[in-house]
């Protein structure tokens, strides 16, 4: 088999996923949900692998933990990416639905989930697909936070649906395995399997999860620029 002429990490910090994904031959790489306490690992890992790191990229606003887009930006001059429809005041690109994300000779495609925040998005690579916490291994993420949608969620986990099952799942948190594929999820993702928008809703409605326990200081930190306090107008988590 052809070497894929890649670079992909998967990188840990507590129970957060984020990922660094390269192009080999063009020596360009991404990351994907960066976690503020790995921002160095991230510029360690792209030198590494003698790479520049174009692209910081959050795949949405997150409520549980601290992002590095800000702090790769200011110090690295890192463009950070987000979908178009966030608040967060510090992106440099704003992309949609169907979208392309180049680096070198690799590109990703923006697939637009709203449900879990109302500016979720999944990103396919080839047979893989990154998908934030729209859809977690054997659980997606919840909706009862501002602006979370259960009916949005439902109408997202029909969309990645369509997918094709070989493609490798990679999630922003790893509550059980850290990989699995749209087909597994398909088959055995309780909440894929709810058959209809009404027992969806339903079902995300009645649970009371506890909030987050960083909920407060993160969205500070990720809904604020770099030098200030100017909060985000919108209703993404
Ligand atoms: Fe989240």
């Amino acid at each position: 088999m052809a070497p894929e002429n890649i670079i992909f990490e998967q990188i840990r910090s507590g129970g957060c996923l984020s990922y660094l994904l390269g192009c080999l031959d063009k020596k360009k790489c991404v990351v994907i949900d960066p976690e503020l306490d790995k921002a160095d690992e991230y510029v360690e890992l792209a030198k590494f692998f003698s790479s520049e790191l174009l692209y910081a990229i959050d795949t949405h606003t997150h409520a549980d933990h601290n992002s590095a887009c800000k702090i790769l930006r200011e110090k690295h001059a890192i463009q950070v990416i987000m979908h178009r429809t966030t608040d967060t005041p510090y992106i440099d690109i704003g992309v949609e639905d169907g979208e392309l994300i180049e680096f070198g000779a690799q590109s990703l495609k923006v697939v637009y989930t709203p449900g879990h925040t109302q500016d979720a998005m999944c990103l396919l690579f080839r047979d893989r697909i990154f998908t934030g916490d729209t859809l977690l291994i054997g659980g997606c993420g919840r909706t009862d936070l501002p602006g979370g949608s259960p009916e949005l969620q439902y109408d997202s986990l029909r969309k990645l649906r369509t997918l094709g099952d070989e493609i490798r799942v990679y999630p922003g948190h790893d509550y059980r395995e850290a990989v699995s594929t749209l087909g597994d999820e398909k088959q055995n993702n309780a909440r894929m399997l709810i058959p209809n928008e009404k027992e969806f809703v339903h079902f995300m409605t009645s649970r009371k999860p506890p909030l987050p326990r960083k909920i407060e200081g993160a969205l500070e930190w990720n809904r604020t620029p770099i030098q200030g306090t100017q909060r985000g107008m919108g209703e993404g988590i």
